[in-house]
């Protein structure tokens, strides 16, 4: 637990490390993290499946993510904490990705980023629930899959088939074994 790294690792070749520091860093405003959780915990508890540490997870694999895919990382850290804050049931719940999306459009205005980026923010919250392995735009994928990596906190194996980048596929047994080890 006093490990300050979160992930220091080669891929292809070339070596990243996050630290815990790295990653708080990382996160969002503290008005915006404040929205997303009033918005989840309207409906959803803050220590679910869906919840904080699960956000926590998808913003560490994002910023791994996007050093090795090149995007945005700060839309990685978005993707992370309002992807599911439209949730209205912990278990099956097809639209809420949708609900999301339709939640950023309407405050554009306080999302810090780039009209591109946003774009791509919206499209990867959208549908990030739905069976989509591919788009035009690496951060839409970058997105999906540090979400996708964060299955083994419910016992699943991320598959290679459904992740869309090679970093994440190259990446499953590490998220895998952290899952699994009990601090997810
Ligand atoms: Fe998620």
């Amino acid at each position: 637990m006093n490990d300050p790294f979160v992930f220091h690792q080669a891929l292809n070749g070339s070596t990243f490390s996050l630290t815990r520091a790295d990653v708080d860093r990382a996160l969002p405003d503290e008005h915006l993290i404040a929205l997303a959780e009033a918005e989840f915990a309207r409906r959803l508890s803050l220590d679910g499946i869906h919840g904080r540490r699960h956000w926590r997870r998808v913003l560490e694999n994002g910023l791994i993510l996007a050093h090795f895919n090149r995007v945005n990382p700060q839309a990685l850290a978005l993707f992370a904490i309002f992807h599911d804050c439209q949730r209205h049931s912990d278990g099956r719940d097809p639209d809420h990705g949708r609900r999301a999306a339709a939640y950023l459009q309407q405050r554009r205005e306080i999302i810090p980023l780039p009209q591109a980026d946003f774009e791509g923010l919206v499209r990867a919250v959208e549908l990030h629930a739905d069976p989509v392995f591919s788009d035009p735009d690496p951060l839409v994928m970058s997105c999906w899959d540090a979400d996708r990596l964060n299955l083994g906190r419910a016992g699943i194996l991320p598959d290679p088939a459904r992740l869309c980048t090679p970093p994440a596929r190259q990446l499953i047994d590490w998220a895998w074994s952290r899952d699994q080890n009990g601090s997810w």
